[in-house]
């Protein structure tokens, strides 16, 4: 019965999510790509990292030369598309060589053969309800903004007064220019209506938190209680501790929601306690991604081994 009653609560949510997603809003399809010149190795490293709204959904890097997708939600979009993956790593591939080859330029324009150099490249579109397009590219260097790209004039906007030089070199090249804006306005956007095509299951993956609570002795003869959320989404999350089962604010400190590379977040609060109050306190843990409250209370080592974690890992809803 309040299974069923939660079903249809969560469907009406989804519909309402569905909703304000494909309302009036934009949505987006980024790239964030940087790379890193190592002087003491000699080489530069790249990583790309692919957004579609704020869903993180796929990461490349020269090490592994390939895109890997955030399976949940890109499953869809590969199974119609089945070179889908095959095309995106090749695409990546080439944008490596491309951004590897600025730095060095960018590097051999300053005369800078030593410490560690940064280029990071910004760049995708937006489509709105109606159909209106936007695109973008910035380029920062060393940490600071450095070129933007006017799809209008196309030319190139130069933040600082170095990065006029190759404003000047960059603008000079029309062929390139005229490509890039219609990457943005085309490409871009036909990959980005391939991600919202599935958008249902981008816009509802759920990744429930799996939580363990730890001890710790402390100097002062009290301990201290930890209770770890691992890999949840979305960051919404409410943790607190119940002392016999009722809130317990007092003595507790909390950890921000940061993110993991995945996607997924992890957070954590401790409270300080006497000893002999070890099992009365629990870590209560709601979050979208569990069918209902998670209350996990520190056990003893030994006692529930290896099982633990997956007792506490309820499945995903997708
Ligand atoms: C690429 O990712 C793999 C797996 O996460 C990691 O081992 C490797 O160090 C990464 N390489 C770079 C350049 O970040
Ligand atoms: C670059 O380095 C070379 C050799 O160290 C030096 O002769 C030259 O003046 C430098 N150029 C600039 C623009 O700093």
């Amino acid at each position: 019965m309040t299974h069923l009653w939660r079903g249809s609560l969560l469907l009406v949510a989804a519909a309402f999510l569905l909703e304000g997603c494909f309302g009036s809003s934009w949505h987006s399809l980024r790239y964030f790509y940087t790379t890193i010149w190592d002087p003491v190795r000699d080489v530069s490293d790249f990583i790309a990292v692919i957004y579609v709204d704020d869903l993180f959904v796929g990461y490349y890097n020269s090490t592994m030369k390939r895109v890997v997708p955030q399976v949940s939600r890109i499953r869809k979009v590969e199974e119609d598309n089945p070179h889908f993956l095959d095309r995106y790593t090749n695409l990546a591939m080439l944008d490596e060589l491309r951004q590897k080859m600025h730095l060095k330029d960018q590097r051999h324009l300053y005369n800078q053969s030593r410490g560690l150099h940064t280029w990071q490249c910004t760049f995708g579109c937006e489509l709105s309800q109606d159909r209106y397009k936007r695109g973008f590219s910035h380029i920062g260097y060393n940490g600071e903004d450095y070129l933007s790209f006017d799809k209008e004039t196309l030319t190139w906007t130069a933040a600082t007064v170095p990065a006029q030089v190759t404003k000047r070199k960059w603008d000079a090249n029309l062929a390139r220019n005229r490509y890039i804006k219609s990457y943005l306005e085309e490409v871009c956007i036909e990959w980005l209506q391939k991600f919202l095509d599935y958008g249902e299951e981008s816009l509802l993956w759920r990744e429930p938190p799996t939580v363990r609570v730890t001890l710790k002795a402390s100097y002062d003869g009290l301990e201290t209680l930890v209770c770890r959320a691992h890999g949840f989404y979305p960051k919404e999350i409410d943790a607190t501790w119940r002392k016999d089962g009722e809130v317990w604010e007092q003595e507790t400190f909390r950890g921000g929601v940061v993110p993991n590379s995945d996607g997924t977040y992890h957070t954590w609060l401790s409270v300080k306690i006497h000893p002999e109050d070890r099992f009365r306190y629990q870590c209560h843990v709601e979050h979208d991604g569990l069918p209902e409250p998670l209350d996990v209370a520190w056990e003893e080592p030994g006692k529930r081994r290896g099982s633990y974690q997956a007792a506490h890992k309820a499945p995903s809803n997708l």
